[in-house]
């Protein structure tokens, strides 16, 4: 059976660009495959924490993974921290990658760039995130388009691991979804919707009233023509409403598009399709948000089962690499 893996860390507010780049997703690939989320609080750390903040934040976001539709009955649902195997597994990475591999990553660039402090685990990242998805035997991962080059660099390790030390770890690989792999900001559609921007016009929360949510999409910003077409060189505002349309009702946004010569009805109509998406799930985590105490039951049993599978190929990639058993 097809194993999927996937992660999203616990920093910001969960987002539209979070639910249909990836979490949607991951809901329907449950169906299909065997399937390992993940709550990444590890990756969180490479920018200084407020820990209170660090905590709730962490069991908020498992609250809304399973509002979304993720079924612990069927998937396994952990936090990173939980499974020790992530750290030891991220050293063998980090002595497998190469220095000036880890320096061309763009979001390492971008970060390091805006960043006061840069951490040595702002670096490092992409190895952690290396053996999150090798350490399960991992077929593929689900994740938006900024995820890409973190994924291809798995794929690299995966390979260089296996050809110096003997078949290891299986080469995973990357999928996108039809429509949403990139969501834009509302405000500024030339660079993504992101969890930092918080509270800003631009970014639809996964906690946003419908009110807020019509707001901010008929107050996004298009361009001065008046024809509705997806293309993101040319109309990358309209070409973000009809991925955000499209990613809400299930169709391309080529598909989405059809019918439309003004962009006030598609406003309109994304925000009633993001609403109707949207509400449920919020209904949902209203619930699961008063009883914390099953969340915690969840993602420790999900632990124990994850920890079970990691262990399991780390045992392998150390014996492969030559460190000595225990007795
Ligand atoms: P994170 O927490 O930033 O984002 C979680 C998921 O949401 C996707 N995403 C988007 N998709 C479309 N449009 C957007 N504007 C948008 N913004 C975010 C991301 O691509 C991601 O799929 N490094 C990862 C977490 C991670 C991980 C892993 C993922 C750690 N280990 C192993 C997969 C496998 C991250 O920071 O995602």
């Amino acid at each position: 059976m097809t194993r999927v893996f996937s992660g999203i860390k616990p920093t910001g507010n969960v987002h539209l660009g979070n639910l249909f780049g990836a979490l949607t997703r991951w809901v329907d690939d449950q169906h299909r495959a065997d399937s390992i989320y993940c709550v990444v609080d590890l990756h969180a750390l490479t920018v200084p924490q407020d820990p209170a903040e660090l905590r709730e934040a962490t069991l908020r976001l498992a609250q809304i993974l399973l509002a979304v539709g993720i079924d612990p009955s069927v998937s396994t649902l952990f936090v990173q921290s939980h499974v020790p195997e992530h750290t030891e597994g991220a050293w063998l990475m980090e002595c497998t990658a190469a220095f000036g591999e880890l320096r061309r990553m763009t979001q390492f660039k971008d970060k390091s760039d805006k960043a006061d402090f840069v951490s040595g685990g702002l670096f490092t990242y992409p190895a952690l995130m290396a053996a999150d998805i090798l350490l399960y035997d991992t077929d593929e991962v689900p994740v938006g388009d900024d995820q890409r080059q973190h994924v291809e660099l798995a794929r690299d390790l995966a390979e260089r691991f296996n050809s110096r030390y003997g078949p290891t770890f299986t080469v995973p690989r990357a999928t996108f979804p039809a429509a949403g792999a990139r969501i834009m900001d509302l405000q500024d559609p030339t660079s993504k919707m992101s969890k930092s921007e918080d509270q800003a016009p631009g970014t639809i929360l996964f906690l946003d009233e419908p009110a807020a949510i019509e707001k901010k999409l008929k107050r996004a910003v298009t361009d001065t023509e008046a024809e509705v077409r997806y293309d993101v060189a040319a109309k990358p505002g309209v070409s973000n409403l009809l991925s955000i349309l499209g990613a809400a009702t299930g169709r391309t946004p080529e598909e989405a598009a059809q019918g439309y010569t003004q962009y006030g009805p598609l406003k309109t109509d994304a925000a009633a399709a993001v609403i109707e998406r949207l509400a449920p799930m919020q209904e949902r985590f209203r619930e699961l948000a008063a009883d914390p105490a099953e969340t915690a039951r969840i993602l420790a049993a999900g632990a124990e089962k994850a920890r079970a599978v990691a262990a399991a190929t780390l045992t392998r990639a150390k014996d492969h690499i030559g460190l000595l058993p225990p007795g």
